[in-house]
């Protein structure tokens, strides 16, 4: 059964990774096939209640290939991990069928919740390299999530979520905007823009100025009135 797993894993490596030019290849210098298939001994050993070997497996392919799996954490068939550095995946993750996951994923834990407190990744979801996804949340079936997003909330079947915070940009292939599904996180850089804005249009008030309908040139020294307001 596990050896049949481990023969799925090395088929999809070689179907998903264009520089893969060939099966012994990926067995031999693949990082992230190889730590797979530890992972997928070290979960055998803690399903049987061998919980120090199942860890010390995990260990080693943290040291061999720089990917930190815990071995609880359940993976499907066909699951392709490129180049294994800097991935972590905590204990109550569930992994489905057919996930890429590139390097520097987390799929963590928010540090707030108890009990299952990692994502779920249905089947056919592609997770980019550096996204984090962090706490109990579900990300729906074949959905992207680019690379460098956090993501804090679930996320529907056939989308693409990219950004900090993660925000839905495509569902079904066409552009969405929906700010009820989308993620609404402090973003402190948005903040002070407003803050300025509303300390210029305060201004502006007080002295009786319209500052768009100028335009200050490279050297900041001259300052004349755009074409629009000429008119
Ligand atoms: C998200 C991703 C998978 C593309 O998915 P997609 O569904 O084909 O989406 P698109 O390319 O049409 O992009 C949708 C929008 O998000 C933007 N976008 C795409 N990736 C983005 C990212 N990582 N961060 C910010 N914006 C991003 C695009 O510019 C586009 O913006 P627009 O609507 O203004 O045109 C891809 O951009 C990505 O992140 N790939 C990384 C893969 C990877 O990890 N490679 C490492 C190999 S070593």
């Amino acid at each position: 059964m596990l050896w049949k797993i481990i023969k799925e894993d090395l088929a999809a490596a070689k179907e998903k990774d264009p520089a893969a030019r060939n099966k012994l290849e990926i067995i031999f210098t693949y990082g992230g096939f190889r730590g797979l298939v530890n992972h997928r001994f070290a979960h055998w050993f803690w399903q049987h209640k061998m919980f120090f070997i199942a860890k010390l497996l995990s260990a080693k392919a943290r040291k061999k290939y720089g990917m930190d799996i815990h071995p609880a954490a359940t993976f499907g068939k066909r699951v392709f991990i490129d180049h294994a550095v800097g991935l972590v995946i905590g204990e109550t993750a569930e992994i489905g069928d057919n996930v890429t996951l590139y390097q520097g994923v987390t799929l963590g834990g928010t540090g707030k919740d108890t009990g299952k407190r990692h994502p779920t990744i249905k089947n056919n979801v592609m997770i980019s390299c550096g996204a984090k996804v962090l706490g109990p949340v579900t990300i729906g079936e074949y959905s992207k999530i680019g690379s460098g997003s956090v993501v804090l909330k679930d996320v529907p079947p056939h989308c693409t979520v990219v950004g900090v915070p993660g925000r839905i940009v495509r569902q079904n292939g066409e552009k969405y905007n929906d700010d009820e599904l989308n993620q609404k996180l402090p973003d402190p850089v948005l903040e002070e823009f407003d803050r300025l804005n509303s300390r210029i249009s305060a201004l502006e008030k007080i002295i009786d100025v319209n500052c768009s309908e100028y335009e200050i040139n490279e050297n900041l020294d001259e300052i004349k009135l755009d074409n629009k307001s000429k008119e």
